[in-house]
C-alpha cells in the first residue's frame, strides 16, 4: 500500500518524508489556499518545492472545467517536474482529458469520485489513479469504505491497472480499513499517518526496558 500525504504544508510533507515511508503527495486548490498559497505563479512554484522534498508522485489539480483548458493547464503542470501527476475532476471533460493524457503516457489522478460508476469511467479512460472521497461520504451518512470495496471488486473483475487512491481520509482507522479492503494507495493528513505509530503498551514497554537497563548499569 502506498502512503501519500494530503497537504500543501511543506513542514508536514518533510516530516512524513523523514519517516521514510512516504510515496507521494496529493494537493488540491483548497489545501493550497489553506497554506496561503495563492496566484498562479506561487502555486506552480509550490508544486516544485513539494517535488523537491519527496521522491514520489505529486498530484497537481487543474482548475479548468473544459477539455481545452484542462489540456493546456495539465501540459503546463506536467512540464513543471517529472513527478507531477495531473489531477482532473470527474466530469465529462475531465474524462476526455484523462484519456488524452493517458494516451500520451502522462500520469493522471481523477478526483472527486463518489460512485463506483464514476471510478469505472476513470479506469476506462486510463487513469493512473482514481480518488474516491471516503470521508466526505461518511460525512453524509454514506459508507465510504463500501465504495472502496466496490471499486476494488470491479477493478479486480476486469484487471484494470488504475490504482485506487483512497482520499478524504480523516483518521488512522480509515487507513487500516482501506488496507484491509486492498486500496492501492491512501492519502490523508500527517495525523492519519503518525497515528499509526501510537500504542500505550509500546510506550509502557519501552519505559520499562529503559528503566531495567539502567538498573543493570
Ligand atoms: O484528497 C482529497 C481531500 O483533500 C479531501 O479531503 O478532508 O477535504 O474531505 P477532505
Amino acid at each position: 500500500m502506498k502512503f501519500f500525504i494530503d497537504t500543501a504544508n511543506l513542514d508536514d510533507i518533510a516530516e512524513a518524508q523523514a519517516l521514510g515511508i512516504l510515496d507521494g503527495v496529493t494537493t488540491n486548490p483548497s489545501l493550497m489556499a489553506k497554506e496561503g498559497i495563492t496566484g498562479e505563479e506561487n502555486i506552480l512554484n509550490h508544486y516544485v518545492k513539494i517535488c523537491e522534498i519527496v521522491d514520489g508522485d505529486v498530484s497537481a489539480e487543474v482548475i479548468s472545467t473544459d477539455f481545452e483548458g484542462m489540456v493546456k493547464e495539465g501540459e503546463a503542470l506536467a512540464a513543471l517536474h517529472p513527478q507531477i501527476v495531473i489531477k482532473l475532476p470527474l466530469i465529462a471533460d475531465g474524462i476526455k482529458a484523462c484519456k488524452y493524457f493517458s494516451d500520451k503516457g502522462i500520469k493522471t489522478n481523477v478526483t472527486l469520485v463518489f460512485s463506483a460508476g464514476q471510478a469505472l469511467l476513470a479506469a476506462k479512460a486510463g487513469a493512473t489513479y482514481v480518488s474516491p472521497f471516503l470521508g466526505r461520504l461518511d460525512d453524509i451518512s454514506t459508507d465510504g469504505l463500501n465504495l472502496i470495496a466496490e471499486i476494488r471488486q470491479i477493478f479486480d473483475n476486469y484487471g484494470f491497472e488504475t490504482q485506487i487512491l483512497a482520499a478524504s481520509i480523516r483518521h488512522t482507522m480509515h487507513v487500516i480499513d482501506c488496507a484491509k479492503i486492498g486500496s492501492d494507495v491512501m492519502t490523508g493528513p500527517l495525523s492519519s499517518i503518525t497515528g499509526l505509530l501510537k500504542h500505550p503498551l509500546t510506550d509502557i514497554g519501552l519505559a520499562k526496558f529503559l528503566a531495567d537497563y539502567k538498573k543493570g548499569n
